[in-house]
């Protein structure tokens, strides 16, 4: 049943609780990378101008619960998001107790506080009772819009609600938007629906890869992971990165998938030091045919090809995982004709994030496709078909 949203509440004169993802890449106390601080602005907005007070949470970095730690502080993160909102943003006392609740009972309508690195708490990674308690005391309503953090079960995303009581439990519009495209639109798609899947390990992509062979009309493979494939099926793969412990599970993938899953039919390889270098000696190789001192780094120019003609005529489009190195030309060039073919859909393109979510963004397509995912490990798992109790304890509809 669909959930309710910050927009079905009342929030004038209240005070709202909003779980938030800020995990944000910081550079020299500054934000690097303010995407998912932007991401949350319409359910912020929403609150601040309907004249409620905010009280917004997130965890940043992975702190051991061991207290103020000023490497993890979430100034940085307040700072910018002022500056976004064009008013103050006050930031909460690392103490998680009386100071904090004196901060919370002198906000105003239209106040914004972002509390510390709820990691601070020893209870926040263990999901304990008693902080979530202390939390939800705090407010009148609680708002899940952290998407990134929704397949966890720390004590923000699932004491607080849980101690909420009667007192609204809702989600915000990015937590909407992720699970319209990452679970709705792939579980009633628009048909050919093709997924691209990517990335260095096929150990990490076994329940997405099953799940999706059951959902799509074809599941295109890149990345590392199709050097696992390749040397299921006898290849030479030179000095790739592979898990030769997942072959067996490659091949039953293989024999699952029949027709439906596509492998590279070429490779670009080269011949690397230590470092990944795009100054290193390259060849294209037919897939399974890469040289014993070379190792895989990009899919071939005829899988590129390939692979773009079969995601141009799609309708729906799902992809996770970049097909190669993409950080160093010319190892892009296979994610970048991916990201061209995806661009050029007419029809509906999410794109998992993490890595193939940088990837869009570095090569400059992320205005051109449907939806590109705020999440990491939580895109993946709701690619799964996994369900979020973070999720599932907010209020129906
Ligand atoms: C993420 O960046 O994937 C989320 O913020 C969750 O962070 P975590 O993996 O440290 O729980």
């Amino acid at each position: 049943m669909a959930k309710k949203t910050i927009a079905d509440v009342d929030v004038s004169g209240k005070t709202v609780l909003m779980r938030v993802d800020f995990n944000v890449p910081l550079d020299a106390g500054h934000v690097r990378d303010d995407r998912r601080i932007r991401m949350a602005l319409p359910s912020i907005n929403s609150v601040l101008e309907r004249g409620g007070r905010l009280i917004l949470m997130s965890h940043l970095g992975r702190p051991k619960g061991e207290g103020f730690d000023e490497k993890f502080s979430m100034k940085p993160v307040a700072e910018r998001l002022s500056e976004l909102l064009g008013r103050p943003v006050q930031l909460g006392s690392a103490d998680f107790g009386d100071e904090l609740r004196t901060q919370a009972q002198g906000l105003k309508d239209g106040d914004v506080l972002l509390l510390e690195n709820l990691r601070f708490h020893p209870g926040e990674k263990k999901g304990d009772a008693e902080f979530g308690q202390f939390l939800a005391s705090l407010a009148d309503i609680y708002c899940n819009d952290a998407f990134g953090t929704c397949h966890r079960e720390d004590a923000s995303m699932v004491a607080v609600p849980q101690a909420m009581g009667d007192k609204p439990k809702v989600m915000g519009f990015l937590v909407e938007k992720e699970i319209k495209y990452l679970q709705d639109a792939i579980a009633n798609p628009e048909r050919p629906f093709v997924a691209i899947l990517g990335g260095a390990k096929v150990s990490d992509k076994i329940p997405v890869i099953r799940r999706l062979l059951g959902l799509c009309d074809t599941v295109l493979i890149g990345g590392a992971m199709a050097y696992t494939f390749s040397l299921a099926q006898g290849g030479k793969v030179g000095k790739s990165l592979v898990e030769p412990d997942m072959v067996e599970l490659a091949k039953e993938l293989m024999a699952e998938g029949g027709e439906k899953l596509k492998l590279p039919v070429d490779t670009h390889c080269g011949r690397c030091a230590d470092e990944i270098t795009g100054d290193c000696e390259k060849q294209i190789v037919e897939a399974g045919q890469i040289p014993d001192d070379f190792q895989g780094l990009d899919i071939g120019p005829k899988t590129a090809e390939a692979y773009g003609e079969i995601i141009r005529s799609a309708k729906t489009v799902v992809w996770n995982g970049p097909m190669g190195v993409f950080e160093v030309p010319p190892f892009d060039q296979g994610t970048r004709a991916v990201a061209e073919a995806v661009a050029a859909v007419d029809g509906t393109t999410i794109i998992g994030g993490g890595d193939s979510a940088a990837a869009i963004e570095q090569l400059g397509f992320q205005d051109k496709v449907s939806h590109v995912s705020t999440g990491g490990g939580a895109s993946l798992a709701m690619l799964e078909g996994k369900k979020f109790l973070a999720v599932e304890l907010l209020d129906d509809k």
